[in-house]
């Protein structure tokens, strides 16, 4: 019999309406055996998705480090390869399963590699199953709730010789005071929630992640405060929909409360993702622009610009509700840009509702995009929908919708040709070693001429030229 602890569905859907998420600040306890587990050894941490799941990879490096386990870039080195995975759409799925396929090779190579699968599709019941029943090399199988629990894993593996499979499918807890390595060191992710509560009708985010769950505003701004103090320029406060911060918390303050305490620490520059139109208040507008190290960056997604789609998908905004909010963000923080999600062939989307989408990229004229085709994620509603479009059809628009998309990103970045922007130096551009790379405050990717500055360093950059997904130009 194994003792395995499998993910459930019904289960992870589950939400209790006064649920106040414990806070857990000494999760992490290792015994004598795991302090020194990984000695001698190596680890590899492969990350897919969200930023949010970049931020648990971080955290599960710490953990790796703290067993004494070292980093290693060479998958042929390692000891013990972590698969942290998204589940968002069924193609980042496929890629996984393939990724564990060709994994398997360096297991043939050396029996000792411990694989282990973690992140979103881990707690897909299906997946897990599938996991355990096609791929017998995967020893190790852990959730986004129990990250903790890894060094006891471990230890099951390497010291009983067994497989490790936990999943937890519940609300979830805050966890304080975790280990992590960091892998930039000028920008640092700040989680300010985990969990959501939308539960969009095509997304599976509410179920993999858990119920809505907010940091202490103190807890957060301890923490900004510390990264500042350690040199961080950047700090990126990350939710599954930062604007519903705090709803779950008494006597806390909401998002546009923690943003003007985040800004006050002075820490250079502030972002934060994602917004969800639902909960953006004027208030948090106010805070945006209030404040000059609060970036002038926007990421609001639209998802469908037609209100028959917006209904079915459960995002509960009308399209005009959209626009005003748009036109607010516009007409209050000067030289704002706004970038987008948008889904299309929605389950029983017409051609016509899909026009308005068009419609709604047209006002918008969005500075950047990301635009997917729906993809069915079993368990949700969205996924039983009657839905008569080919997926012909669906790729038609999905091409019609880029290249207006494209067109916009282009025009507005074509603005900045001839006037200089600040730039944080991330270093140099992947391509070329002589140019390097940053951003400017509206969130563009800038590659530049150095002529003297390193990373971290705020520089200004002349623009020269404008490209569709990002900008050139020389340091002045
Ligand atoms: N919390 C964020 C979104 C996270 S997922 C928000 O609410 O905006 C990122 C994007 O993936 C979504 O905005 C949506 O456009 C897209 N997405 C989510 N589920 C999808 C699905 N089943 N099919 C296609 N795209 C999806
Ligand atoms: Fe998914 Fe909607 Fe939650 Fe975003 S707000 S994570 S799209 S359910
Ligand atoms: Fe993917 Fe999970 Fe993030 S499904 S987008 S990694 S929350």
């Amino acid at each position: 019999m194994s003792d395995y602890k499998l993910p459930d569905f019904i289960r992870a859907r589950k939400r209790g309406a006064s649920y106040q998420a414990p806070i857990i600040r000494d999760a992490l306890k290792l015994n004598d055996v795991q302090k020194s587990l990984g000695r001698d050894l190596f680890y590899h941490v492969i990350t897919y998705g969200c930023q949010a799941n970049v931020r648990d990879g971080e955290v599960i490096s710490g953990i790796l480090e703290a067993m004494q386990y070292t980093h290693t870039e060479l998958l042929q080195e390692a000891d013990i390869i972590i698969l942290n995975t998204c589940a968002i759409r069924e193609n980042a799925e496929k890629r996984v399963l393939g990724e564990i396929g060709f994994l398997q090779n360096y297991k043939r190579l050396k029996p000792s590699l411990v694989l282990g699968v973690c992140g979103c599709m881990a707690q897909e019941e299906v997946v897990v199953q599938k996991i355990l029943k096609s791929y017998p090399v995967v020893d190790l199988i852990f959730g986004t709730h129990n990250l903790f629990e890894l060094p006891q894993m471990i230890e099951k593996i390497l010291v009983n010789n067994q497989k490790a499979v936990s999943v937890y499918s519940y609300q979830g807890s805050i966890f304080e005071d975790m280990p992590s390595v960091r892998s930039l060191p000028h920008k640092a992710s700040v989680m300010i929630m985990d969990g959501c509560d939308k539960f969009c009708t095509y997304c599976i985010v509410p179920y993999t992640r858990g119920q809505q769950r907010s940091r202490l505003a103190e807890d957060v701004i301890k923490e900004v405060v510390q990264r500042k103090q350690q040199g961080y320029k950047e700090v990126t406060l990350l939710g599954q929909n930062v604007n519903a911060y705090g709803k779950d918390l008494e006597n806390n303050g909401d998002f546009g409360y923690l943003l003007r305490k985040v800004a006050e620490t002075g820490i250079e520059r502030i972002r934060f993702t994602t917004s969800h139109p639902w909960d953006f208040t004027e208030e948090m507008v106010s805070a945006i622009a209030d404040y000059d190290n609060i970036m002038p960056y926007v990421h609001l997604p639209l998802q469908s610009g037609n209100d028959e789609v917006l209904r079915r998908m459960g995002r509960r905004y009308t399209s005009r509700q959209y626009r005003e909010l748009f036109d607010s963000l516009k007409n209050r923080i000067p030289d704002v840009a706004i970038s987008t999600d948008i889904i299309v062939g929605f389950p029983g989307e017409t051609e016509e509702q899909f026009l308005d989408t068009l419609a709604m990229v047209e006002y918008c004229k969005y500075d950047n995009a990301y635009s997917f085709v729906f993809s069915p994620r079993p368990g949700t509603p969205a996924a039983k929908m009657e839905d008569n479009e080919s997926e012909e059809v669906k790729k038609q628009r999905l091409y019609r919708l880029n290249e207006r998309l494209d067109f916009y990103s282009k025009a507005n970045n074509e603005k900045w040709v001839g006037k200089t922007v600040k730039v944080l130096v991330d270093g140099p551009s992947k391509n070329n070693p002589e140019i390097y790379s940053g951003y400017s405050p509206q969130q563009k990717l800038v590659n530049f001429k150095l002529k003297a500055a390193e990373v971290g360093d705020i520089i200004d950059v002349r623009i020269t030229e404008a490209r569709k997904n990002s900008l050139n130009g020389e340091q002045v």
